[in-house]
């Protein structure tokens, strides 16, 4: 596997139910008949987890959450639990996603609980770091994301694989995108502070904010980049199918 890459769809709050349920059968049916290297993670709204499960029963599509609750069950009005979303087969769950920090209040500490409780779980996180607008033209986009990193305590735990997403909170929906000796160096410093802890071998760090058709393939082949994590080209079938098959073999 020489140029293995994970490929994380988040479809957020999208799109309808049913014309959801068409998109995971569309996109099942197109990467069935193809040889993909990567690997697809399709994190669908909670409410159709349970038909993505089965639509890709057959495939090697892997389905994930969006977010979860660090309690098994308990008295947390809206919530679904991480051990929940371990029952009905997820393998993997997104944390920290910045639109969660910003409309949910969601602080590092919290985040450190999810953390903690997939930790023992067989659900892989997916971390999501990265600086706001501020913190990019004040020169502290480095700081900003290592402080995330740090406070996540995501070094503390024993993951068998850490997954971060990298996702500038600028370049999400924008349509813009950092350079490419941006995302080299955010990428560099990412793994450079998971390596400072023996045992954490085994890290990918993932791209997101406004991967589309055009960029995927450029920043697909930047050191340091082990695949992408993607919201609104993840909704177009067409895109999305050609985003996974602009990763160079
Ligand atoms: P866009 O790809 O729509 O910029 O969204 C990125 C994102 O937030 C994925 O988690």
């Amino acid at each position: 596997m020489s140029n293995f890459k994970i490929i994380v769809a988040n479809w957020k709050m999208n799109p309808s139910i049913f014309e959801g349920i068409e998109l995971l059968k569309s996109i099942n049916q197109s990467i069935v008949r193809k040889k993909i290297s990567s690997k697809i993670v399709i994190c669908p709204p909670s409410l159709i987890i349970r038909d993505a499960i089965r639509i890709f029963s057959n495939s090697s599509i892997s389905v994930g959450s969006q977010d979860c609750h660090y309690a098994q069950i308990g008295p947390f009005t809206g919530d679904l639990s991480y051990k929940m979303f371990e029952d009905i087969g997820c393998e993997y769950s997104i944390i920290g996603h910045s639109e969660r920090r910003a409309n949910h209040f969601e602080s590092n500490k919290l985040i450190f609980e999810k953390l903690n409780s997939l930790n023992k779980s067989k659900i892989m996180p997916i971390l999501c770091v990265g600086e706001s607008f501020d913190e990019k033209n004040s020169g502290k986009a480095s700081e900003a994301v290592i402080r995330q990193i740090n406070e996540s305590g995501i070094n503390e735990l024993e993951f068998k694989q850490k997954i971060i997403a990298y996702e500038p909170i600028w370049a999400i929906g924008s349509g813009k995108t950092p350079t490419k000796d941006e995302i080299m160096t955010i990428h560099g410093k990412i793994r450079e502070k998971l390596n400072s802890k023996p045992n954490s071998n085994n890290i990918k760090v993932l791209y997101g904010g406004s991967v589309n058709v055009e960029n995927a393939s450029d920043i697909f082949s930047i050191k340091g980049v082990d695949g992408a994590l993607i919201g609104g080209a993840s909704l177009k079938q067409a895109d999305f199918i050609k985003i996974i098959e602009s990763v160079k073999i």
